[in-house]
């Protein structure tokens, strides 16, 4: 990690970038590697594009040096983000030395941004692919096979991927992501994903429920349904979000609550979490699902970004900070004991020492369990790259990021402490990573619970009497 801006999520995103383990089968014996970064999404994304070659004929590879074709699925969100996918790319350099044929790739939301200017600065790059053009991956790497380069970054109106079913990489076995919608069409200055990843389209119900109910059945306990804005999810016969409420008449259209209900109903022991939900379009409809069915976790990862209602308009977000504590109230009373996470931006433009003190206020007052916490950087595109100057010195976003996460690191200790003697239902993922004789697993409100293994094995739900915790950590002891 080159810099200070260290938060769970940028560690998960360097997990994520490990080698991903795939189902190999047979074909023409060609192998591929991929390598993923960034978010929930392109991580389900990689499990697409799986997919579709092994439907090609490629076999799967752990070992980068043994690969006929690598892939890296990129992140632009940060600049930090891109910089360790050049990073990536050196490497690559590196292997691809010995193996001139060898093809390489480069897909995800960098790959859109950057286009066919990614060609220029890395020249050892064979194919640059977006988000929406994954199914042209076996003709692009025919072109590249044959010595040409090859790019396609057509972002659609349509593509969902719904009939792809995703190889699963590299996971438990026991928890999978499942794509809802695809896109974004909020436009917060700051962001630069509505550019990488096209406009909102949700994909169609019937599928979503389809695949859940296949993971189910192959032995999958927990779903977790993905979206930038999973609140926006709205089906009415596919196509974008904004023609269909353009159309005027919402009959026999189905909105997240509902998918989320549809979702629930397939097995009370099948999990249901989602990610991302945003506080403008959080409405009661959804708690009101949480409360009713069991399996829906208690558990909502709800971004705020900032404290300060005079930055949330410059970034477009749509709310306000009363806004937010209306929303938390909200879900305090219709989900009570609901896990709750956030996402913060230190150093947007213009914030002032008071914007910040709104910001830390809001995490005093809020208290929650988890955050991932961000400097500013600015992306080219941007409204905020456009209109705004990006004048907040580095050490003083610096500065403030630390504040933030000391605030957060003493609010997730005391989090962790007020759920000392409570019992909570476990789902286990498996093994500890400490200890052979311990298991993990969750519980709803997302919080890993360490307890001793007895004779519990990885997919069952355990009941566990919390007796210890760390600030990252609960521990306990399974109770009949
Ligand atoms: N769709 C989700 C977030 C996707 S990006 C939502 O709306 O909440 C994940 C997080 O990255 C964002 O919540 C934000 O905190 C952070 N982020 C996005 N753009 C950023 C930027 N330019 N600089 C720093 N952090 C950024
Ligand atoms: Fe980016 Fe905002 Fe969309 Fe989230 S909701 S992906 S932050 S534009
Ligand atoms: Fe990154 Fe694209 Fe996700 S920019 S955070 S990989 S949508």
């Amino acid at each position: 990690m080159q810099n200070q801006d260290i938060s769970v999520k940028e560690i998960d995103e360097t997990r994520q970038g490990e080698a991903l383990e795939m189902v190999a089968k047979g074909g023409s014996g060609k192998k591929l590697y991929i390598e993923s970064y960034g978010c929930a999404m392109n991580f389900s994304d990689s499990e697409i594009v799986a997919s579709v070659l092994i439907d090609e004929g490629f076999e799967t590879t752990k070992v980068m040096e043994e690969a006929d074709v690598i892939f890296v699925n990129t992140c632009a969100i940060r600049d930090n983000a891109e910089q360790r996918v050049r990073g990536r790319l050196d490497q690559f350099r590196k292997v691809k030395k010995s193996k001139p044929d060898m093809v390489i790739g480069v897909m995800g939301c960098m790959a859109e941004r950057l286009k066919s200017k990614l060609l220029e600065e890395e020249k050892l790059v064979d194919i640059v692919v977006g988000p929406d053009s994954y199914r042209d991956l076996p003709n692009l790497v025919r072109v590249a096979e044959s010595g040409q380069k090859a790019v396609n970054v057509l972002l659609s109106r349509e593509e969902t991927y719904a009939d792809i079913n995703p190889v699963r990489l590299g996971g438990n076995g026991v928890s999978a992501f499942v794509s809802i919608t695809r896109g974004c069409d909020n436009m917060c200055s700051f962001c630069v994903v509505p550019f990488t990843r096209g406009r909102e389209r949700s994909r169609d119900p019937e599928s979503i429920v389809a695949e859940c109910t296949q993971l189910l059945a192959n032995g999958y306990k927990e779903v977790t349904l993905l979206g930038q804005n999973v609140d926006s999810y709205l089906w009415g016969g596919g196509g974008l979000k904004k023609d269909i409420i353009a159309r005027g008449d919402l009959t026999g259209t189905v909105s997240f609550a509902e998918l989320l209900i549809m979702v629930a109903k397939i097995s009370p022991e099948l999990r249901v979490r989602f990610s991302t939900s945003h506080p403008k379009d959080m409405h009661d409809d959804v708690l009101y699902a949480m409360a009713e069915y069991h399996n829906i976790c208690s558990y909502i990862h709800l971004p705020v970004q900032s404290g300060s209602t005079r930055l949330l308009e410059l970034m477009n977000r749509g709310y306000s900070r009363e806004w937010y504590f209306e929303r938390m109230a909200k879900i305090k009373e219709i989900v009570p004991n609901c896990g709750l996470s956030t996402d913060i931006i230190t150093g947007f433009c213009t914030e002032t020492e008071e914007d910040h003190q709104d910001t830390l206020s809001l995490m005093q007052e809020v208290g929650f369990d988890f955050a991932y916490m961000f400097k500013y950087s600015e992306r080219p595109g941007t409204a905020a790259a456009k209109k705004m100057e990006d004048d907040i010195p580095e050490e003083i976003k610096q500065r403030r990021l630390a504040e933030v996460i000391e605030i957060q690191a003493k609010n997730s200790h005391e989090s962790n402490k007020k759920d000392l003697g409570k019992t909570f239902e476990v789902l286990v993922e498996g093994t500890s990573k400490k200890s052979e004789e311990m298991l993990q697993g969750r519980n709803p409100q997302n919080k890993v619970i360490v307890f001793p293994k007895e004779n519990f094995k990885k997919g069952d739900y355990v009941n566990v009497l919390v007796t210890d915790c760390t600030s990252a950590t609960l521990l306990g002891t399974a109770v009949k």
